[in-house]
């Protein structure tokens, strides 16, 4: 069994390259199936959840390589319909193939992606979105079989919630649909908007022209492209966290500092100074300060982009851990996010949890222990904990933080911290 272990108290400093975001590489790699031709996907983060996208891919027949930071996908060939049940297993957001695998199949079939670490993760959305489309769903035995009988065709969808992998899910089976597709209270994280570029790149028709509206054309046909997937926002914030918890001093690169901003408040409300310079690729450098000592982050309330993402909420809840006084946190997105809380509460961390909101009150110091990694966000709230804790912490159950976080280690080790991985 894998373990990191973490020598807390050091002060982080130094600069730290964020790299590609998990959560846009994954819906750009199914979206790689609706080309016929090759697609060049950049800055592809080198992450366990990334692999099970590209076994996915190889699955349905895509020739599927990787050289460095660029994963080429070939998706000329025919490709099959089907997910088996142990690669859906792998990645809990492997639902988002479903959309993409009609689209281009006129039928799909895989298991449905059970109850999951954060609460009931159901896909209602999903399906009653596709069904506007003319996809017929059958549910048989845990597997969801789609039938797209006449093809797809354009319709006027509005989801009941802006959710993000719904909203994944109409775009790629919309965009080569026959008409267009008016989709309302669409998600509006900046995945979606990368998930756009790529798609628009390689030929297809979206617009949005209000917030929260995207108009897809139908087009007959995609060509490939190359993308370059955009800034890690959660992996930023959780680097941000772990500077705010140490009184550290960090240089994030490569940062989008306008997708990053939900989470400048609150940090900023800890006496953190937060400072963007552009830095001539597009892109930003962020660089925080943290005071020795944080003062409470106040009220963090996980919301829809462009509110404070639910994904970041763990890793700053670990920061207020060690605050002088008392953060609220309230999630609105999942049901059963504080599983990690448990773990906190062994390095000595005051927590109280109320179904969706904690309720943390600092302490002078955390004290180093062996935690586990309950799901990939709470186990980044470990690796944040660790960092400011006095003495010795060992973190297992890594697979889960393998899914999102590149070269975590060498990356804190580099800006100070006393980590290793065994
Ligand atoms: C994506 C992200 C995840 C992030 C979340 C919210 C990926 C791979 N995952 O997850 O990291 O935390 O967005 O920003 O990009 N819901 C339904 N029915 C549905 C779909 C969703 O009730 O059919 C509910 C969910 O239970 C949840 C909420 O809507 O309470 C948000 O879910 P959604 O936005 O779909 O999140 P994901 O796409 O799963």
């Amino acid at each position: 069994m894998q373990t990191i272990t973490v020598r807390g108290g050091q002060r982080l400093c130094g600069e730290v390259i964020i790299h590609g975001a998990k959560n846009s590489a994954l819906p750009l790699l199914a979206a790689t199936l609706l080309v016929h031709g090759i697609s060049e996907i950049h800055n592809c983060p080198h992450l366990s959840d990334v692999r099970a996208s590209m076994a996915i891919l190889r699955h349905l027949g895509c020739r599927v390589t990787r050289q460095e930071d660029t994963v080429t996908v070939d998706a000329t060939a025919p490709i099959g319909s089907d997910i088996p049940d142990e690669l859906m297993r792998e990645m809990r957001s492997s639902i988002v193939f479903l959309g993409a695998i009609i689209a281009r199949c006129g039928e799909a079939t895989m298991s449905y992606p059970g109850g999951c670490e954060l609460g009931p993760r159901p896909i209602d959305l999903h399906l009653a979105a596709l069904r506007r489309l003319g996809v017929t769903v059958e549910e048989r035995h845990g597997h969801i079989c789609c039938r797209a009988e006449n093809g797809l065709h354009g319709a006027e969808i509005t989801l009941a919630f802006p959710s993000v992998g719904a909203t994944e899910n109409v775009l790629l089976a919309a965009c080569m649909a026959q008409g267009t597709t008016v989709l309302r209270h669409a998600a509006r994280e900046p995945e979606i908007q990368d998930l756009c570029a790529y798609l628009n790149a390689c030929g297809a028709r979206i617009h949005s022209t209000e917030a929260g509206v995207l108009t897809i054309e139908g087009v007959p046909h995609l060509h490939g492209c190359a993308h370059r997937v955009m800034p890690d926002r959660i992996e930023a914030a959780t680097y941000l966290a772990a500077a705010a918890a140490t009184g550290g001093e960090l240089t994030l690169r490569r940062c989008c500092a306008e997708d990053t901003s939900p989470v400048f408040p609150a940090l900023e409300e800890s006496g953190c100074v937060i400072r963007a310079v552009a830095s001539g690729d597009g892109l930003q450098t962020l660089s925080v300060k943290a005071p020795a000592r944080l003062r409470p982050l106040g009220t963090v309330r996980t919301m829809p982009y462009p509110g404070f993402p639910t994904d970041a909420a763990a890793p700053l809840l670990a920061a207020a851990c060690v605050a002088d006084g008392t953060s609220v946190f309230v999630e609105s997105i999942f049901e059963n996010r504080y599983k990690y809380v448990d773990e906190l509460a062994r390095m000595g961390a005051r927590i109280r949890v109320d179904g969706r909101v904690a309720v943390v009150e600092g302490v002078p110091a955390l004290q180093g222990a062996s935690v586990a990694c309950t799901d990939l966000r709470g186990g980044a709230a470990l690796i944040v904990a660790a960092l400011a804790a006095a003495g010795q912490t060992t973190v297992c159950e890594l697979k889960h933080l393998d899914r999102g976080y590149a070269d975590l280690t060498d990356s804190l080790r580099a800006v100070g911290a006393d980590i290793r991985r065994e």
